[in-house]
């Protein structure tokens, strides 16, 4: 579309920290801030614009932080506030920008505004909380408001011995909602969470499941899916509620003052226009979202987990990808690129081939594949060097994410002494579990990884794949490993914005059930790029594109023929002119 704006996100690509697992710069096995001050040339060097930081506030951690119990101070192991400002000073003299998380649908059950609101039905704050009182059924049993199951299990309703009223949870027990239909406490989380934050110089926020702050007050029970447990997914009724248009609006008129980012966390939204309203230009609501199509493909539902490794077709990848492209078709929206989160198991262990065979060309082919996507580009830390998931025989006490123990410990309970079924549990986790994002970063070969110094018993443990040569050290000196392929892959989405980065696309060869393959277009219409993907173990034929010579067109970038060991664009050569791809080979095609 002619005449859509160009703010400075746009063309950027995002570098995801998780603060207790990047660098742990004074040995206590935690990660800190001023460990990622330190690393902070490094993650320039991979040709990112912006870094966004995991929740670094004060929290008990029962949700590694998403659980907050004061946002204008910092996780004391991680740092101070006084850390955090040199964190920014330190991104801005790189000519870096820095985005923090906001989590505000909920606080810890330890912030002083949920202490105060549970004290007393009649204390000021009572109201800043969601407090229902009990139903009985007909036997008098006490019963929650209603059947929604938690996103971590469980009801989301607790009874509060204290004043005889449940209150909301959408979360753990331990993460209460606020009530955002109270104008004060909106205007107190602002000033918290938002203005303090940006008067300190941030540049804008990564907002935590932004589509849940208006509930359905009433809140009618959800459609029982599953008559075999009490609890039932509801976030189809707890999303995108009635007012949130309003919330997002009062919140944007604070983001503008600062001309600062914003991307929605946005699950369970399958509808585009519902998605086009957060996003689209004229509305003015979100700069963009993060949709989970891509992310959800192979995961269960309600609980993600509950499935078999490798549960989907790449018909539902392609599918997947080609919604959250679609956004862009003909609209003012923008859209995310993104494979990998702090919520999500290793790209390459779910959608590539872990083994040490194929993990280093799957790594490098899912890197083509999610850089040359149009919208904001996000890389989880560790992507970049090709980190696969957890050893699959590592016990179930490696697992420290509430979601999964809470995952497990409910099969455990739902059947017991069922072996099949909790080994069916650990096959699940071991595929999906937000661990396999979460053991520390690894930067060399070394005990601990370089994480942290090796006589340290880091807070969750090192993945052993760092032995195995992936680690910073080592990819740094070899001009072929995926750590080098994402650097020289973000060049060429630079070199090649109009297409790779604005282009509208196009799934091509939509059938082929092993080689993913599609068409960028600049909006100009000028410039054209073919990317195609193969995504198996075995050789597998170029598709035909009408009109796309793939024997004479120019190959900008190929996972396999890349003996490129500098910046220099390689040339068309023998190996990518062969009409046939090799297991797990990528390429881009760049057609002026
Ligand atoms: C988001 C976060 C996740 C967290 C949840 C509750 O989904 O990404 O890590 O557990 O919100 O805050
Ligand atoms: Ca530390």
């Amino acid at each position: 579309m002619a005449n859509v704006p160009r703010p400075w996100w746009k063309d950027a690509t995002v570098y995801q920290i998780y603060p207790a697992s990047f660098n742990d710069s004074n040995n206590d096995g935690i990660g800190d801030i001023p460990g990622i001050v330190q690393k902070l040339d490094y993650i320039q060097s991979l040709g990112v614009e912006v870094i966004w930081v995991c929740p670094m506030y004060d929290s008990p951690q029962v949700d590694m932080g998403y659980d907050i119990s004061n946002y204008e101070a910092v996780y004391p192991p991680y740092g101070t506030v006084g850390y955090m400002e040199i964190l920014i000073k330190e991104t801005h003299r790189r000519n870096m920008k820095i985005i923090l998380d906001l989590v505000i649908n909920h606080t810890s059950d330890q912030h002083a505004w949920f202490q105060e609101s549970r004290s007393s039905k009649d204390n000021p704050k009572r109201d800043w909380y969601i407090w229902r009182p009990a139903v009985y059924d007909s036997n008098g049993n006490r019963k929650p408001p209603n059947n929604w199951r938690s996103l971590f299990g469980g009801s989301v309703w607790q009874w509060d011995e204290h004043t005889q009223e449940y209150y909301l949870h959408l979360f753990c027990t331990e993460q209460p909602d606020v009530n955002w239909e109270n104008q004060e406490t909106r205007q107190a989380i602002y000033k918290s969470a938002m203005i303090s934050w940006l008067d300190r110089g941030v540049d804008g926020f990564r907002i935590d499941t932004v589509n849940m702050y208006s509930k359905p007050m009433d809140f009618p029970d959800a459609p029982v899916q599953d008559p075999n447990v009490p609890w039932q997914d509801g976030s189809l009724l707890f999303c995108n509620g009635p007012n949130m248009d309003k919330y997002l609006d009062e919140m944007n008129a604070i983001l503008v003052r600062y001309n600062a980012m914003s991307v929605g966390e946005c699950p369970a939204t399958p509808d585009r226009a519902r998605v086009l309203a957060y996003v689209s230009e004229a509305a003015k609501k979100l700069n963009m979202v993060f949709q989970f199509d891509s992310v959800d493909v192979g995961q269960s539902r309600p609980s993600k987990y509950d499935t078999a490794p490798f549960n989907y077709t790449l018909a539902d990848v392609k599918g997947a990808i080609c919604r959250t492209q679609s956004l862009l078709d003909g609209t003012d929206a923008w859209t995310t690129s993104f494979i990998e989160n702090h919520d999500q198991a290793r790209s390459i262990s779910r959608f590539g081939n872990d083994s040490p065979l194929w993990r280093t060309r799957s790594g490098k082919m899912l890197a083509i594949l999610f850089a040359s996507l149009s919208g904001t580009l996000f890389v989880y830390q560790g992507q970049e060097i090709g980190m696969i998931n957890m050893p699959k025989d590592w016990p179930i006490e490696e697992y420290k994410d509430v979601d999964s123990i809470n995952f497990y410990s409910e099969m455990v309970q739902r059947h017991p002494g069922d072996e099949a079924a909790h080994a069916k549990a650990r096959a699940g986790l071991q595929h999906l579990s937000r661990d396999h994002a979460r053991t520390p970063m690894q930067w060399s070969p070394q005990f601990n990884a370089g994480f942290t110094d090796k006589d340290v018993e880091p807070w969750m443990r090192v993945n052993t794949s760092a032995q195995e040569g992936i680690n910073v050290e080592e990819e740094h000196e070899d001009p072929s490993s995926v750590l080098n392929f994402w650097r020289r892959m973000l060049k060429v989405r630079k070199a090649h914005a109009e297409v790779l980065v604005h282009g509208n696309f196009q799934l091509v060869d939509e059938d082929n059930e092993k080689v993913f393959s599609f068409v960028k277009t600049s909006l100009d219409g000028k410039t054209k790029a073919l990317v195609v993907c193969n995504f198996s173990d075995v050789e597998n034929r170029l598709p035909g594109v009408d009109g796309i010579d793939t024997v004479s067109a120019k190959v900008v970038l190929d996972n396999v023929f890349d003996q490129q060991q500098n910046d220099t664009p390689v040339e068309t050569g023998a190996g990518y002119a062969s009409q046939y791809l090799q297991p797990w080979e990528a390429r881009i095609y760049m057609l002026a």
